[in-house]
């Protein structure tokens, strides 16, 4: 197919298709008078190429995709890298959005002409997007912890406070809470290389979903046919009444108090009525111990550790006790190991 009816079927410029080819995206053959011949593989491609551009995929990258197409999840990363590009600009269009509502309103309130204060506030709300978009990033490096995650958290590698230890212990803990309620269909929040899924029974249902892209590319190469999603606590259930047991473990700390409350809500869609979540995470059992503990830090002078606690967000197992509550739901919890409890919150 020449030059010219290609541009026409794909409605690609003949300029952007030179550009492709410069690129080095696509590598099209001549004929012997040296017009431009393409083959329905150079058409599929450039369809797939347009789908990228469409997304915003810069050209430096799409020729990486199509290097070694599929190889080493090259298309995945650049997708996810994408996506979250795209989820960053729309929290910051909403912030935009929320200051201009609440600037409306505020002028509504005042017969003074009071531009400059609404200026003002506009530009405060770029720049704090400004100044998130320079911390936008996966904050505890989960991305770059993927590969010696396993090991790291196995063999207890960095860990001065011990928070991995009897690791094994407390994934077991879960799958015994999970083998006593007959579950069957399994869904794992915050689910890293999935580790909980080799030491549950083979005849359980078990999707695994995470944030970190990397996390489930190892969680993928290591148990190849299971059912893996990209996506956050803080997501809007795929699902809803459709899983016996949501698990989680060493991932919940990662919320404040405010996303835990909103997690919890969307996991008690994802249940089936009496359906469980159960937590094996690092907690608090009261503020009281939480202040107790921090003392002892202090007192022996390592406040160097309690700045790695104070970096998360380890729940206080009575507020969430109460929330739980608050929405109906029975609550139980027990302690494992140092900072590790297990919690159980039954939806009614
Ligand atoms: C310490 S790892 C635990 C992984 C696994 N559950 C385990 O027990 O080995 C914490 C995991 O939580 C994930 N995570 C953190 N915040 C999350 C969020 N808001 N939504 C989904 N996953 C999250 C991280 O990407 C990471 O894989």
């Amino acid at each position: 197919m020449n030059t010219r009816t290609v541009s026409e079927i794909l409605d690609i410029s003949l300029k952007t298709l030179r550009l492709y080819e410069q690129y080095g995206i696509i590598k099209v053959n001549r004929d012997s008078n040296n017009y431009r011949n393409y083959s329905e593989e150079d058409i599929k491609r450039l369809r797939q190429v347009k789908l990228l551009r469409e997304l915003g995929i810069p050209l430096k990258n799409i020729k990486g995709i199509f290097e070694k197409s599929f190889e080493d999840n090259k298309v995945i990363r650049e997708l996810t890298i994408q996506l979250k590009a795209v989820d960053n600009r729309l929290s910051e269009l909403e912030s935009i959005r929320n200051t201009l509502v609440q600037s409306v309103n505020d002028a509504l309130f005042t017969s003074e002409d009071n531009s400059n204060i609404y200026f003002e506030n506009i530009s405060k709300c770029l720049d704090q997007n400004l100044e998130n978009r320079r911390k936008w990033v996966d904050r505890w490096n989960f991305d770059s912890w993927s590969k010696s995650y396993d090991t790291s958290v196995k063999k207890n590698i960095n860990d001065d406070l011990r928070l991995f230890e009897g690791y094994d212990y407390v994934l077991e803990s879960i799958v015994e809470k999970v083998e006593e309620s007959n579950g069957r269909k399994i869904l794992d929040m915050g689910c890293g290389t999935c580790n909980i899924y080799e030491k549950l029974g083979k005849n359980v249902e078990f999707t695994g979903v995470d944030q970190s892209i990397e996390m489930i590319l190892v969680a993928k190469r290591k148990y190849g046919d299971i059912s893996l999603r990209l996506g956050s606590f803080l997501d809007k259930p795929f699902l809803e009444n459709q899983y016996d047991i949501i698990v989680s473990t060493y991932a919940f700390h990662h919320l404040n108090d405010l996303e835990k409350e909103t997690a919890v809500n969307y996991m008690l869609k994802y249940l089936k009525p009496n359906g469980k979540i159960l937590i094996g995470d690092l907690m608090f059992e009261s503020q009281e111990e939480r202040l107790k503990k921090k003392d002892g830090f202090l007192s022996d002078g390592r406040v160097d550790l309690w700045e790695i606690i104070e970096d998360e967000y380890y729940t206080n197992i009575d507020k969430l006790k109460s929330y739980s509550e608050l929405l109906g739901c029975s609550f139980n919890y027990k302690h494992l190991v140092n900072f590790t409890w297990l919690i159980e919150i039954i939806k009614p």
